[in-house]
Formats: C-alpha cells, structure tokens, sequence
C-alpha cells in the first residue's frame, strides 16, 4: 500500500519525505487555508520537495469552471493530481479531463456508487472519507471494503486513496482491506512507527551497554 501525506504544510512533508516511505501528497481547501499564504505558491514549493502525485483540489462547482481551473493547477508541475468533488458537475469535468490526459481525484466520496460512477468517467483515483462517516456513526471502513469488492468484480484501474484517517488502525485497516493508497496526517505517520515496547527496548540496551563501558573502563 503507497502511503500519501495529507497536508499542506512544507515542514511535515520534508519531515515525512526524509523517512523514505512517502509515495504522495493530498491538500485540499481547508489544509492549504492553514498555511496561510497563496495556495499557487505553496503548491509550487510542494511539488518541488515531492516527486508522486499532488493532489490539489477546484473550488468551482460548475463542470466548465472545475475544467478551466483544472488548467491552471495541472500547469503546476507534470506531477499534480486534480481533485474534484463527487458530484454530478464533478463527474462530466472528470470525464473531459480524463480525456484530456489530466489526472484527478475524486473527492468526498461517502458511498459505493459515486465510487462507481467516478470510475466509469476515468478517474485515476477515488478518495474515500472514513473518518467523517465514523463521526456521523457510520463504518467508514465498510465502504473501502465495497469498492474495493466492485472495483475488483470489473477490474477497475481506479485507486483507492483511504481519506479522512483519524488514527492508526484506520491506516492497518486500509492494507487489509487491500486499498491501494492511505493518505495520512503528519501525526498519524508519527504514530504509525511509534511503540512504547520499542523505546523501552532501547532504554535497555542503551542501559546495559553504557554499564558494560563502565566496567571495560574500570578493568
Ligand atoms: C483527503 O484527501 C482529505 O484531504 C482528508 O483526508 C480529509 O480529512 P478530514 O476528514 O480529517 O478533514
């Protein structure tokens, strides 16, 4: 499974570059707000520091809008993904830019059959929100575990980005299910690695190799 970062931030993304195992990045409107400075500007500095796809998202709402727009970011760098909303209007733009050759997203996806449809109109990826169902009560993971179902049925080439992760097992969960991508806070990935057996382990090897110095020294 490819593990993306989502966030705009350029310091997590350097930070979550320098471990190795980043394939991606997801940003969206609410992510880029929080840098504060022009989204153009930041993704530009995005794309310099990642090599797989940047996904940035239209915030027109009309298909012939969300396709002009679509220009503008796909002219950033080779390497942006478009994300577009899973609506009607969504669908027709991802549609044209899938014949245009534009990679895209498709984003707030809560259900199999906008899945579907996404994937019928050429979308390189689909972008499930787990988290935001789980808050409305829903199982979130129970919705990857349909697409995934569908898209196999029909050999679909859509990938599955799982969005909206909260915590880690939403990220083990998503390999399970066979997912193809998670997109991850910078948090989560810390988590991800994090295990309180592990630094105890080292404090005790740190520990036995620092008395074992002593005595060598003493001898
Ligand atoms: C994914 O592409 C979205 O940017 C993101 O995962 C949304 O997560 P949230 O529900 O925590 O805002």
């Amino acid at each position: 499974m490819k593990l993306f970062i989502d966030t705009a931030n350029l310091e997590e993304i350097k930070k979550a570059c320098s471990y190795g195992v980043l394939d991606g990045v997801t940003t969206n409107p609410t992510l880029l707000s929080r840098e504060g400075s022009d989204p153009i500007e930041q993704l530009k500095k995005i794309v310099e520091v990642v090599d797989g796809p940047v996904s940035a998202e239209v915030t027109s709402l009309k298909k012939e809008e969300m396709v002009k727009e679509a220009g503008g970011l796909a002219k950033i760098a080779s390497n942006i993904v478009i994300k577009v909303p899973c609506t009607t209007e969504g669908l027709a733009a991802t549609k044209e830019l899938s014949l245009t050759g534009v990679k895209t997203n498709l984003t707030l996806c809560f259900s199999a059959s906008q899945a579907l449809l996404v994937a019928k109109a050429g979308a390189t990826f689909v972008s499930p929100f787990v988290g935001r169902l789980d808050d409305i009560s829903a199982e979130g993971m129970d919705l990857v575990s349909d697409i995934k179902v569908i898209y196999d049925n029909f050999k679909i080439n859509t990938e599955i980005i799982v969005a909206s992760i909260r915590h880690p097992i939403h990220f083990l969960e998503a390999a399970r299910i066979g997912a193809d991508i998670a997109t991850v806070p910078f948090a989560v990935i810390e988590k991800l690695m994090k295990h309180p057996l592990t630094d105890i382990g080292i404090e005790r090897f740190m520990a036995d190799w620092d008395k074992l110095k002593k005595q060598l020294n003493k001898e």
